[in-house]
């Protein structure tokens, strides 16, 4: 039931404050972040992450390696499923293995579970749907306790696929004796964040921002470090719901290629918190702006100096830099939606897509 919103999508992003919440529940103690169901696992001696997904967790998985490898020397992979499952992958004693999938049933990742298990290799299984075939094959699986989500193009299940991306990196961390102020912060931001969403998304108003760009043809995603996959991510649900040619790169390669679509036709969506790479993609967005390409930049509240180099600019609240991809995760997907909506298209239902890919 869409309970008085116009489609399934917009409504699932206006479940974000729930859906974190579920996913935080029993997971907060007082004694910090616990997962549970790693109790008896054996984390402590882990040394290399493998992280497998498709589309949209593929996303979420990168958030992961950049938060985890800042704080640990962890050698931390990840790969999208249809990739994986073809390579000759490495696993011994202290590597662990994480298979991400909202449904469970994605054929790519679920062979991917199937040939790392045989090789021996311990798997979590991070997912949204109880009883699902990932959750029966994995050694343990992490729900992401989003609720259902009936939108094709994943949302709230995203979002909370972060939260327990980065509980789990922060149960190894604990359990390999790494605790500190930052993560401290990253971790009281978390338990903050249902709250922080439900402001966010009563106050922030883009219906003008897409209404005017609706009408471009082309878009490119830019963003660096832990930001970068949420520039894929941007890119992702825009030309997934709205059919529009959106690419996303890490900033830095513009110039090694990209930069020559750039014009006044070919508008640049730039990732840019005040975070520890600002310096960097600011300078991205005035290379972007010396081409005439019109720039729309999505940075924290307080932060004036874009104003003067860029054309539009959304503000999300001020975060850990670790927690700008949960913060911002709801503006891009609401672009998107807006976007999709008003060409006319039904973003519940875009064309060639299905929920779940159960087939090769
Ligand atoms: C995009 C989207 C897809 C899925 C992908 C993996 O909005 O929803 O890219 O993320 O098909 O699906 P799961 O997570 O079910 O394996």
């Amino acid at each position: 039931e869409k309970s008085g919103y116009k489609h399934f999508m917009i409504k699932e992003i206006y479940e974000e404050p729930e859906a974190i919440e579920s996913a935080l529940v029993g997971r907060v103690t007082l004694d910090g972040p616990v997962l549970h169901e790693l109790k008896e696992f054996d984390l402590e001696n882990v040394e290399k992450i493998k992280l497998v997904a498709c589309g949209t967790s593929y996303h979420a998985a990168l958030v992961f390696k950049y938060f985890v490898e800042k704080y640990a020397n962890i050698d931390i992979e990840v790969d999208v499923a249809s990739e994986f499952r073809y390579r000759n992958i490495y696993v011994d004693d202290k590597t662990l293995v994480v298979a991400i999938s909202q449904s469970g049933e994605t054929a790519d990742t679920l062979e991917s579970v199937r040939i790392v298990k045989k090789k021996g290799a311990k798997v979590v299984a991070i997912s949204n749907v109880v009883g699902s075939t990932i959750t029966r094959e994995s050694d343990v699986t992490v729900y992401m306790n989003a609720g259902p989500e009936i939108g094709v193009a994943a949302t709230k299940t995203y979002v909370n696929q972060l939260v327990v991306l980065y509980l789990l990196g922060m149960e190894i961390l604990k359990k390999k004796g790494i605790w500190n102020e930052d993560l401290e912060n990253d971790f009281e931001f978390l338990k903050r964040s249902p709250n922080l969403f439900r402001k966010l998304l009563e106050d922030f108003k883009i219906d003008e921002l897409a209404s005017y760009y609706k009408n471009y043809n082309h878009f490119m995603y830019i963003g660096r470090g832990i930001n970068h996959p949420t520039a894929l991510e941007g890119a992702l649900k825009l030309k997934e719901i709205s059919y529009i040619n959106a690419t996303a790169y890490p900033a830095g390669e513009l110039k090694h290629g990209p930069i020559a679509l750039l014009d006044p036709k070919f508008p640049v969506f730039a990732i840019a918190p005040q975070g520890y790479l600002y310096e960097k993609i600011k300078s991205n967005i005035e290379e972007s702006k010396a081409r005439k390409a019109r720039i729309i930049a999505i940075t924290n509240e307080g932060n004036e100096d874009l104003l003067k180099i860029v054309d539009d600019i959304i503000y999300v609240p001020k975060a850990p830099d670790d927690m700008y991809p949960l913060i911002m995760s709801p503006v891009i997907q609401m672009f998107a939606y807006l976007i999709a909506d008003m060409r006319g298209y039904d973003p519940d239902k875009p064309r060639n897509l299905a929920k779940s890919v159960t087939v090769e």
